[in-house]
């Protein structure tokens, strides 16, 4: 199932993919980790929330039952049908052009580390034209040996997730990683892109998109504050 699929992403298994691979029925069934926890701790209580790529609404949720008020935006539908309690918003990110500003806007799931340059920046600019002036940026990259360490496993709930093959692409900054998800009873496949974005790097994307770094949430450095540049 499903309609078209970014370049170099994919997925199997029962139910719709989205564009970049994800099967919708896992991301409903995933639980959520400590995403909330990070939110919280960054953000005034309260805030109003955009929530880029929010998927079934695992970490949409929870930011909910805290209190905070949520647009979560999609590219799927099928994603979106699943979201409760939230407005949605159905666009791809890179295009978005909301006429509000939000007190923090959030990117998670790792899709700064989009492998076409021109996704990420364009990625990063959104977040760029509806933060406050006043707001913040909330970015989750990629820990630093995740390219390297593969295969790897954990357990999320009742599924194991495998990070089961890395393949180097045409370009020496990209990997394609292949991803399982074994559920009692059934198995989906990722397939995407991942572009190593070490600090530096990261953050001269940022400052292109007109971002700054604030504060390194977590002590791994994958979770990120930034402030918007005047
Ligand atoms: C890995 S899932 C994560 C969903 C959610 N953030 C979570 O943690 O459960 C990525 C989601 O982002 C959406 N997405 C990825 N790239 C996107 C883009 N460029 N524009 C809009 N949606 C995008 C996908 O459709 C998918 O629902």
């Amino acid at each position: 199932m499903g309609g078209w699929a970014r370049e170099g992403y994919g997925g199997t298994g029962p139910g719709a993919i989205t564009p970049d691979g994800c099967a919708v029925e896992v991301y409903t069934r995933l639980p959520v980790g400590d995403e909330p926890d990070v939110v919280a701790s960054a953000v005034p209580a309260g805030a109003r929330l955009l929530e880029l790529g929010c998927g079934a609404g695992r970490v949409t949720h929870p930011l909910l039952e805290r209190g905070f008020t949520v647009t979560a935006v999609d590219e799927s539908p099928e994603m979106l049908e699943r979201v409760r309690g939230a407005r949605t918003v159905r666009s791809s990110i890179e295009t978005l052009e909301l006429d509000e500003r939000f007190d923090a806007v959030l990117l998670s799931s790792f899709l700064v580390h989009a492998g076409d340059p021109r996704v990420r920046d364009a990625l990063l600019r959104t977040c760029r034209r509806h933060v406050a002036d006043d707001g913040c940026v909330l970015i989750q990259r990629e820990g630093e040996d995740w390219h390297d360490r593969v295969p790897r496993e954990r357990r999320a709930g009742d599924a194991l997730i495998r990070i089961a093959s890395a393949d180097p692409t045409d370009d020496p900054e990209v990997t394609s990683f292949r991803t399982e998800y074994v559920f009692p009873d059934g198995t989906w496949t990722q397939t995407f892109l991942s572009r190593r974005l070490g600090k530096e790097r990261f953050e001269r994307a940022l400052a292109d998109a007109g971002l700054v770094v604030d504060t390194y949430l977590t002590a791994d450095r994958t979770w990120v504050r930034a402030l918007p540049l005047r």
